[in-house]
Parts: C-alpha cells; sequence; structure tokens
C-alpha cells in the first residue's frame, strides 16, 4: 500500500505515502509542521499574534536576505503578484516572459488595467540581462517596473536574477519586482545584497508549506512608489501591510494555523541551514538532470531537459517525451501514480509534451531515487 483513501460523500480523496510526493507545489509536508498547526487558534489582535508574527520576523528575513520586514498574507502566491502591479507601477510596467508563471504579471496588469509591455523569450530560454538592457536603453523613461520570475516552473529555467537586477540599476526610477515562488528556500537570493525591490513567494513550494500563504517584502523605494500611486486595490495595498508590521499584525484576519505551522518549518530550515538547504537542492536537479541524459543515452530516444544549460532550476525539472502522442504528459502522470508515486505533467501549452518533477522542499536524494527508477520503468515501457 503506497496511499490512505478516505471517503467523503461517496467520493474517495486518496493520499500518497510520504516520501512520494513531486507536485512542482503544492509539495509534501512534515508530518510535525502538520502537527504544530493542530494548536488552538489565536485571537489576529492578540499578544499572541505578535509574539508569532515577531518570532518569524528574523527566519523570515534571513530567508529573504533582507533587513525589511517580511509580509505574511493569507492568500495564494498571486495574490502578491497583483500587489507588484497594482502598488509598484505608475507608468508602465515591462514583463519578462520565458514561461507561464512570468506571462501571469502581464495578464495581471491587462486585467487591473495597468499598462504594460512583454519581453518574451522561447519557453526553455532565460530572460538575459543584454536583452533587458537594450530595451531600456532604446526608451528611457518608459518603464517604471520591470518583472521577472526566478525559477519558471512551467519550464524549469531558472533566470540571472542578480544580473537583472544590476540592469535594472543602471536606469533612473526603475523598480525590480521579482517572484521567487519556487525558487525561495531552494535557491539562492539574496534581496538586500542583490537590489531586489519587492520580492514575493509562496509557502507551498521548496518552503513545504501547505497552501494558504505568501510572503512578500518591499524595498523603501518600493513603498515611496506606492505612496504616489492613487488606486492600489484593497486586500493587496503594501502600504497596509506594512504599516500592520509596526505592531506585528496583519491588515485582515490572517491564516493563524497556517502561521503556526510556518513557525515549525521555519525552526526545521534553519537547523537544516539556508546554505545547506540551497546544496541539497542542487544536488537532486543535478542528480535528476544526469538521469535525463543516462534515460536518452540507454533507450536511443529524445528526452530532453526544457531548460537551457547554465539556467536550470534546482526545484524544479520539465523533462520532453520523446513521442508524445504515444504517452503524452498527462498519461505518464497516470501511470506513475499507479505505481504510487506524484509527478506533474507540462503546463499551458506544454502540458502533453513534458513532464515535470518538482524535487523540492523536503524531499531527499534517497526519495528521489526511488521515484526515478519508477518513472524510469513508466518511460522505458
Ligand atoms: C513561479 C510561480 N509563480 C506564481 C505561481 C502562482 O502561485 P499560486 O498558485 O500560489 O498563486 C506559481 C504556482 O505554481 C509559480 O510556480
Amino acid at each position: 500500500m503506497h496511499s490512505n483513501s478516505t471517503m467523503i460523500e461517496n467520493r474517495t480523496v486518496t493520499t500518497l505515502e510520504y516520501g512520494r510526493f513531486f507536485l512542482p507545489g503544492p509539495t509534501e509536508v512534515r508530518p510535525e509542521t502538520l502537527a504544530a498547526m493542530t494548536q488552538p487558534v489565536i485571537g489576529h489582535r492578540s499578544e499572541e499574534i505578535q509574539a508569532l508574527m515577531g518570532s518569524l520576523q528574523p527566519e523570515l528575513r534571513h530567508l529573504f536576505g533582507t533587513e525589511r520586514p517580511v509580509y505574511v498574507s493569507t492568500s495564494s502566491a498571486t495574490g502578491m503578484m497583483e500587489a507588484a502591479i497594482t502598488n509598484l507601477s505608475r507608468k508602465r510596467a515591462l514583463c519578462l516572459v520565458c514561461g507561464a508563471f512570468s506571462g501571469r504579471f502581464h495578464a495581471i496588469a491587462e486585467a487591473t488595467g495597468r499598462p504594460a509591455d512583454r519581453l518574451s523569450v522561447e519557453w526553455g530560454e532565460a530572460n538575459l540581462p543584454e536583452d533587458l538592457r537594450a530595451v531600456l536603453a532604446a526608451d528611457p523613461g518608459r518603464y517604471d517596473l520591470v518583472t521577472v520570475v526566478h525559477s519558471e516552473t512551467s519550464t524549469g529555467t531558472l533566470n540571472p536574477v542578480r544580473e537583472i537586477a544590476a540592469v535594472v540599476a543602471e536606469f533612473d526610477d526603475i523598480l525590480l519586482a521579482v517572484d521567487t515562488v519556487s525558487s525561495m528556500a531552494g535557491a539562492p537570493l539574496r534581496m538586500d545584497e542583490w537590489g531586489l525591490d519587492y520580492v514575493l513567494t509562496g509557502a507551498q513550494k521548496a518552503l513545504a508549506m501547505p497552501p494558504g500563504l505568501a510572503l512578500a517584502a518591499a524595498s523603501e523605494r518600493a513603498l515611496a512608489r506606492a505612496t504616489e500611486i492613487e488606486n492600489r486595490g484593497f486586500y493587496f495595498d503594501l502600504l497596509k501591510f506594512e504599516k500592520s508590521m509596526d505592531r506585528l499584525m496583519t491588515p485582515n484576519t490572517p491564516a493563524v494555523s497556517l502561521m503556526f505551522g510556518l513557525r515549525s518549518q521555519m525552526e526545521h530550515i534553519v537547523e537544516e541551514g539556508l546554505e545547506e538547504r540551497w546544496r541539497r537542492h542542487q544536488q537532486m536537479a543535478d542528480h535528476t538532470h544526469l538521469w535525463v541524459a543516462r534515460l536518452a543515452g540507454e533507450t536511443g530516444r529524445h528526452f530532453e531537459i526544457v531548460a537551457a544549460p547554465g539556467y536550470r532550476s534546482p526545484t524544479v525539472t520539465a523533462v520532453r517525451l520523446p513521442d508524445p502522442e504515444e504517452m503524452g504528459g498527462p498519461e505518464v502522470v497516470r501511470r506513475l501514480r499507479e505505481r504510487g508515486y506524484a509527478i506533474a505533467s507540462g503546463y499551458g501549452k506544454l502540458k502533453q509534451e513534458t513532464i515535470r518533477i518538482g524535487h523540492m522542499g523536503e524531499h531527499t536524494m534517497a526519495q528521489l531515487e526511488d521515484l526515478l527508477e519508477e518513472l524510469g520503468k513508466v518511460l522505458i515501457t
């Protein structure tokens, strides 16, 4: 038995045995973190919540590499992506796009009626600093915000955010907003040192929390920009988040149970060591890349990593299938599930052609090796 089943109103919810859930988010949650969430609920305007938020701050700031407060948002990460668009651009945003999630920043701009352009590369390629420099230099003053996704989860691409930030810094009055949803806690990122103005993440990826919380931090410069914008929206108003942090609170009622879970999870991450956690993720990615190369070599079939060499995410690998008409992404996922493992099919337009392995969060090399062995059996049949 590799799963547990629960009957709910004639439907069966089947959960997998621990160590077998390799989605690129949400990812597996430690039993200790789940247990921490069963503590009695506390008031969101109480001394207890201040103590909880206060105890989270040093660790969250260390995680982000910032001295700024880290906001806790009861929403999925998309909410804090929306905050970037509605709080940080008063003129026009330039969205660096290399896959589905980076494209979402532009979609949000369209949905909220904010002017924005896309600077796109093929899915699997990275957004390069020199391309950005060329566009910004061609029309100085056109843009006041650049958005980028650090780890593009639809392709497994890792963008060179540090170099991109250096290019943005060459121009006056342009902020940089970075989505670190699938990189935070799995790939090196230092907000202050790299000069990032706004960093957001979700808690259900390499942080290994259940879904439901997003985290974000804004530079002083970013907050100053927000004060110049009147219609920042209501729920995702960064000035409200900042003001609430003076009292170690959130603007509205937060998911306090998830915050208890985050408390436990952050203690665990500190215990592992952030750099060690980055190293473990890189090791899992390297192992997966070698496995794909070996699979291609041994079968003589065209298994290929989607992300370009040199720009591969330590947390997620997308693999192009040799014959997606014969056996596409969803079918591989289905067959592997029968063997008691979960991975994801491709995302968006790559759904059929690719599969995605989320080697992120709490997974160990031993668990990954077991997964790849089973996946190999599915792919070779
Ligand atoms: C890079 C990236 N950005 C944004 C999102 C959206 O996150 P959420 O579903 O938490 O809103 C995801 C989700 O997979 C993601 O991978």
